[in-house]
């Protein structure tokens, strides 16, 4: 992919700086897997001298069938890991620990939206899965066949995947918000036999109702030939014979007796759509030895996680960070997981809160932009409840604005709980740039540090590596285990995307700096950056500028088309409850951008909005903004928006002014 960067072949002006450190707790470390940052510089100078004997070395921690005979197959851009191994994703995040008391301890613990719960213990997985995995070999699903899966967040949708996995078919989970259309284009692409959805699930107290858009997708799929339909909100529903069947009773006539097919390592474990700035989802392969490893050894190191952690991830298993630390990281690791299905301000603001003094959850890991809201509706909500629990953050999805870094570690984090802010991306498949919680101080706004394994660069548009603390590509050197595989179907565009821009290279899309200390500063997407009068700025970091000020909840800044700059600044700002826009605001807002960052970051225009347009993870869609800035029509694709209503009321001039 060309990133479409408006200036040629500079480096990213980096402004913001950050001063604050904060070491890892006395405590923290003394009980922490990797304790200093000397035993970490180790561990990663060990990788990059011996990656193969270090992989190797790490592999031995999943359950092999047989082992392998290669470490790695490189030919670039298509690696192959632990070739001629044969494992089982499913048989590692199950059954091993089913062998020991652990079949006892508590694998999910589920919360619905309207307040039912359940706890899966190890054992109750072990058979729930068995038993799905022979529900899909009754309707013919076969080593290879991809499976759709169209659920809310329940069990169940925990219990398909690795039912899948334990056959050798490979999942496709699409995420519930989704419609018809966006489901039915990633069945076509994946050809997928069969579809597993609900009747509905809960958000916001209202029904999403799923069978109604799985229907409309399964009109548009000629290869579909199955649809399972667990029963979770019990309202009517249209049904299909033949082709439509109730989980329940597909599930009452099988064994609970379902070995896991020893697969060989790379067999592909799961496809997942994500969207590009242009174009069409593009699904992503996932196979199953690489990604496993990865996704376990980075939950174990990043979340530095316990036998009696109560550990809870907050993403959608329909986006990455639902399958690596939702799924495959955390249940290979062992672990006990909360699950919730539901909206974060339902009944009221304060559901997360609750969850966390009820469950007493001791690892939080969530998105900035939750965190964003979260400091919007106020922190009397989390002050009502009892966060001692806790004892880890997490971050991931977008650069956490360093002010909403100081409200979760304050607010949430007691002032006691490190913060990992995670970088990775859904090709990565699992976390690539991390404080280790035991081992690195913590910086507002820094990713820190390269996992152990993991050899980034920054780099010019023509790959000559940047200087200190100069913005450049963010590109990874090496072929890595859990890294994507290609795009389902289409190895061209996977070459063209992420290994033509710097070649030799996988090419991450990602802005970022190196400081003087070693730690990475991610700046936000290439193609978000900003040329203004010859200065190209991360849209990022005048984005934490406007947030610092009392009266902003969010920001989102864009370029619009100026004939003096190149780029003007346009800025798409939310108001904190209590404050209302006002022309006087604009000014102050744009004094307090020149103020913090410097004069040529002005602000030209400040729109305020009472909501800015997100896909359903809560990524801001600066390319739609850029096009209202523009006051032009939006093309692509806006299947991923969560509300297209807000699109119209942007261009409807957004929020009055007093
Ligand atoms: C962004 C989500 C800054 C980045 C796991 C990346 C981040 C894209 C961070 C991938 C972070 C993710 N700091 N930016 N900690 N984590 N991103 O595929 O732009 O949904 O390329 O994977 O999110 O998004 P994806």
């Amino acid at each position: 992919m060309a990133p479409e960067n408006p200036s040629g072949g500079g480096s990213i002006k980096s402004v913001l700086h950050e001063t604050r450190v904060f070491p890892p707790p006395a405590d923290f470390a003394k009980d922490a897997g990797i304790k200093s940052l000397d035993e970490y510089q180790a561990l990663w100078d060990r990788a990059k001298d011996d990656p193969e004997a270090f992989w190797a070395e790490q592999a031995a921690s999943l359950d092999w069938f047989q082992t392998w005979d290669r470490v790695l197959d490189w030919n670039p851009p298509f690696a192959q890991w632990f070739v001629g191994g044969k494992l089982n994703a499913s048989y590692n995040c199950v059954d091993r620990h089913c062998k020991g008391p652990d079949r006892n301890k508590a694998a999910l613990i589920f919360e619905g939206e309207p307040g039912d719960r359940r706890v899966l213990r190890y054992q109750d997985l072990l058979r729930e899965v068995s038993k799905f995995a022979n529900v899909l070999k009754g309707l013919g699903v076969k080593k290879g066949d991809v499976v759709a899966l169209y659920l809310p967040m329940i069990p169940e949708l925990v219990i398909a995947a690795l039912a899948c996995a334990r056959i050798g078919a490979p999942h496709t989970v699409v995420f519930g918000g989704f419609s018809a259309e966006a489901l039915s284009g990633r069945i076509q692409d994946c050809k997928a036999k069969v579809l597993v959805t609900a009747d509905g699930g809960w958000r916001r107290g209202k029904v999403v109702p799923l069978k109604v858009n799985a229907d409309g997708a399964a009109a548009l799929c000629p290869t579909l030939k199955s649809v399972v339909v667990y029963k979770r909100t019990g309202h009517d529903v249209d049904w299909t014979p033949g082709r439509d069947h109730w989980w329940h009773e597909l599930e009452a006539n099988v064994s609970a007796d379902c070995p896991a097919e020893p697969l060989d390592s790379e067999h592909p474990l799961f496809i997942l759509y994500t969207s590009g700035s242009t174009g069409k989802p593009k699904g992503i392969l996932h196979t199953t030895g690489g990604y496993l490893l990865q996704a376990s050894l980075s939950t174990k190191w990043v979340f530095d996680l316990k036998p009696d952690d109560t550990y809870w991830c907050t993403a959608d298993v329909g986006w990455v960070t639902g399958h690596s630390y939702l799924t495959y990281g955390p249940l290979a690791q062992g672990a006990t997981c909360v699950m919730y299905e539901g909206a974060p301000n339902w009944p009221d603001e304060a559901r997360f809160w609750k969850i966390i003094e009820d469950y007493r959850v001791s690892i939080l890991y969530t998105a900035p932009t939750a965190i964003r809201a979260f400091m919007k509706w106020g922190e009397q909500h989390p002050k009502k409840h009892d966060l001692s629990s806790l004892r880890l953050l997490g971050s991931v999805g977008e650069p956490i604005n360093p002010e909403a870094w100081m409200w979760y570690h304050e607010v949430i984090g007691g002032g006691r709980c490190p913060i990992v802010d995670t970088w990775w991306q859904t090709e990565t498949g699992a976390i690539m740039i991390s404080p280790l919680p035991g081992a690195t101080p913590t910086i507002p706004g820094s990713a820190t540090r390269p996992l152990p394994g993991i050899i980034p660069a920054i780099v010019t548009k023509d790959g000559v590596p940047v200087g200190e603390n100069e913005g450049g590509f963010l590109v990874i050197t090496r072929p890595w285990p859990s890294m994507l595989r290609t795009i389902f179907g289409d190895d061209e565009r996977y070459k063209a995307q992420y290994w033509s821009d710097v070649p030799g290279n996988y090419f991450t899309g990602d802005g970022a700096r190196r400081d003087e200390h070693g730690n990475y500063w991610i700046l936000g997407r290439v193609d978000d950056v900003l040329n203004v009068a010859g200065h190209r700025l991360s849209t990022m970091e005048i984005e934490s500028a406007l947030v610092s000020h009392a009266a902003v909840a969010e920001a989102a800044v864009v370029g619009k088309p100026d004939e003096i700059k190149g780029q003007g600044i346009s800025c798409f700002v939310t108001l904190e409850s209590h404050h209302a826009p006002s022309e006087k605001l604009r000014q102050e807002l744009r004094a307090h951008v020149a103020k913090e960052i410097g004069a040529l970051a002005r602000p030209d225009e400040i729109h305020f909005t009472e909501s800015l347009p997100k896909t359903r993870s809560g990524k801001i869609m600066r390319r739609l903004l850029r096009d209202v800035a523009a006051g032009v029509e939006s093309t692509g694709d806006t299947s991923t928006l969560e509300d297209v209503g807000v699109l119209a009321l942007l261009r409807r001039g957004g929020q009055q002014e007093e």
